[in-house]
């Protein structure tokens, strides 16, 4: 019999990313929309973790069910790892225009000053035990103008120096295998498989 298991996100590419790296495992993974939960977690965390455990502790507590939650961002080591856990509404602005921004922010940093990193942070609870937290990260460099049309958020500014390409410039099966979340869900996996083994879901 499998177990349930709660991917507590409404955006159907997570999922698919999630459902790939976790085949063969024992979980039929639920989402949101499946168990009718419409409420909304607000992640009002100033770390990814804490945003990780509210919405893992609180879409638990919603379902009832074993939950997994992910929180990511972009941190800028010439900006102190801004954007960080305010990724999405880094600027005030999003699109293009959030893009403009973080180069405006960068106009003065040499090349040799650009690291930047992609992180994700997942976090699984479960009913009756401590929440427990994997993260992953995806190293490279901010670009001096985008480049690239596939992917989103960031991705056309993020240039990877292994690849020689932007985030944005990679075929997206490759991006799903380097990503700091297929590198937290691969984490995630081990955890998903010692409850199994267990027994103590
Ligand atoms: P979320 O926590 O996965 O919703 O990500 C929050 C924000 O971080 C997104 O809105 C993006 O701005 C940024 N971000 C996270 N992952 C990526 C990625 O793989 N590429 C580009 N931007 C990302």
């Amino acid at each position: 019999m499998p177990f349930d298991l709660l991917i507590a996100t409404r955006n159907p590419g997570k999922l698919r990313e999630f459902a790939a790296i976790f085949t063969g495992l024992p979980y039929r993974l639920r989402t949101l929309d499946d168990l009718g939960i419409p409420d909304e977690v607000e992640e009002t965390g100033t770390t990814f973790e804490e945003n990780a455990r509210l919405k893992a502790e609180g879409y638990l507590a919603l379902s009832g069910l074993p939950t997994l939650a992910d929180d990511s961002g972009l941190e800028v080591a010439a900006l102190n790892g801004a954007p960080g856990v305010y990724s999405a509404r880094y600027g005030g602005v999003s699109g293009a225009a959030q893009l403009e921004y973080l180069l405006a922010q960068m106009r003065d940093v040499p090349w040799h000053a650009r690291l930047a990193r992609f992180v994700c942070v997942i976090g699984l609870a479960r009913p009756g035990h401590s929440t427990e937290f994997v993260q992953g990260t995806l190293s490279g460099v901010i670009e001096t103008a985008p480049r690239g049309s596939g992917g989103f958020g960031y991705d056309p500014l993020f240039f990877l120096l292994d690849e020689n390409k932007t985030l944005a410039e990679v075929p997206p099966d490759h991006k799903n295998r380097i990503s700091h979340r297929a590198a937290a869900a691969r984490e995630a996996r081990v955890v998903l498989e010692r409850w199994q083994a267990e027994g103590l879901l």
